[in-house]
């Protein structure tokens, strides 16, 4: 049983919305809807009052006279100060139908309406079920408004192909079925518990090769993704070690977190936590060399023009702990590639590393992979290549989790 607020806007799909909230009701799911004016047109506030139990709210500034709970609760003995109480409450938000005009103000970040204003405030699972004609749908600006609330964290159900309202016309566009709007809400809710009793080792960041007592050699990787993976795991039941190798971020609940700086660091915590791994997401960046001799006090720049530093190679960390796998071991390794050639490149670490999937970052694209909050990467295994859109790193990292849950029941 889930708190589910439902925001409608003004399309004739409306009355599936209807329907979905009796199906909700029914499953034993406490709702809320909050509708606005123009979808008032279509479906009348009472009929989900009706469904729901509830009072339905349309402004932001209008009183809730259930001070924000939801059926069941009990009536809180203050009004919420704030009119966001319901979204607050809410363990899931599902905006349905949302119209081409309210998925673009959706994008932009307008909050011009208790729905739109909820939509911002939302901090739990959002989805946004459209329904329009389907040159509306497929329109380059839908296309981008939709792009961008899927890039900004929303779980889309897409629209079906088949009849639409205007008569004679026929096409992508029609609002998800109530049943899939139900699934979908009850999939956004329920914790993936799939690596449950999983060892998952996870490197994350990158690796700093002392030249002196004061300078490194190292590279630009802030650890967020390897964190993600590592959050998003322990969050699906595995076991997490995570070894971080010079990585700013607060640590993610429940990982126990070794931390490294070099690579041979890295090494030596990798090698002893594989052993009993099951799963291995190499998201780390080693180096692949480091100075042959550091400085043991700080090389002083009095009398000299130029300073050569030789540099030796590090052992291949991946290819080491590939060469002791043992059957049930599920490997990842991570590729930050530039340009073009990137896929073909990591297929030949797959190949090279024996490994179950590389996740490439083209690093050459703006805005993704280095302290990045987002990234866009492509998992390339034996079975073909799946590109990961553009996406919050969290939402990536359950993509290569599925792979790995994949992989082990294969
Ligand atoms: N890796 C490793 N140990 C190293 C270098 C890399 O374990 N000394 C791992 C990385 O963590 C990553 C994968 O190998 O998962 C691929 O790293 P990358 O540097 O892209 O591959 P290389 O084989 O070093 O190839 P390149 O010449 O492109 O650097």
């Amino acid at each position: 049983m889930a708190r589910l607020l439902l925001g409608v806007t003004g399309g004739i799909a409306a009355y599936k919305a209807v329907a979905f909230v009796r199906l909700a009701t029914a499953a034993g799911h406490a709702v809320r809807v909050v509708q606005t004016p123009v979808s008032q047109r279509f479906v009348a506030p009472e009929t989900f009052r009706a469904i729901t139990g509830a009072p339905v709210l349309t402004d932001e500034f209008e009183p809730d006279p259930l001070r924000g709970a939801y059926p069941g609760d009990p009536l809180p003995t203050h009004a919420a100060i704030s009119h966001l109480a319901l979204v607050e409450r809410a363990d899931a938000y599902l905006i349905a139908p949302a119209t081409a005009n309210a998925i673009a103000g959706l994008a932009a970040g307008r909050a011009d309406s208790l729905l739109s204003s909820a939509y911002l405030a939302a901090d739990g699972p959002v989805l946004v079920a459209p329904a329009m004609n389907h040159r509306m749908w497929h329109h380059a600006a839908t296309r981008r408004n939709v792009a961008r609330i899927v890039e900004d964290g929303v779980t889309l159900v897409p629209p079906g192909s088949g009849r639409l309202a205007s008569k004679g016309e026929a096409g992508d566009g029609r609002l998800a079925e109530p049943e899939e709007l139900l699934a979908a809400v009850e999939a956004a809710l329920a914790p993936r518990r799939d690596l449950d009793g999983v060892h998952v080792l996870v490197s994350a960041g990158g690796t700093r090769e002392p030249i002196d007592a004061v300078r490194f050699v190292g590279n630009r990787s802030s650890g967020r993704m390897g964190y993600a993976v590592a959050a998003r795991a322990a969050a699906r039941g595995a076991r997490v070690t995570l070894v971080a190798a010079n990585v700013g971020l607060p640590d993610p609940p429940g990982c126990d977190v070794v931390r490294v700086a070099t690579a041979e660091e890295l090494r030596r915590a990798c090698g002893a936590a594989f052993g009993d791994a099951d799963v291995l997401v190499m998201a780390a960046a080693v180096a692949d060399f480091r100075p042959v001799a550091p400085a043991a006090g700080k090389i002083k720049k009095a009398g000299r023009d130029e300073l050569t530093i030789t540099l030796e190679a590090t052992t291949d960390v991946l290819s080491e702990l590939a060469g002791r796998r043992r059957p049930g071991q599920t490997l990842v390794g991570f590729a930050a590639e530039h340009g073009p050639e990137a896929l073909v490149h990591a297929r030949g670490k797959l190949e090279r590393k024996g490994l179950d999937a590389v996740v490439v970052n083209d690093v050459s694209l703006p805005g993704i992979a280095f302290d990045a909050d987002h990234n866009a990467v492509t998992i390339v295994t034996a079975a073909g290549d799946e590109p990961v859109a553009r996406a919050p790193k969290a939402d990536v990292a359950d993509a290569i989790l599925d792979h790995v849950v994949r992989a082990r029941t294969a």
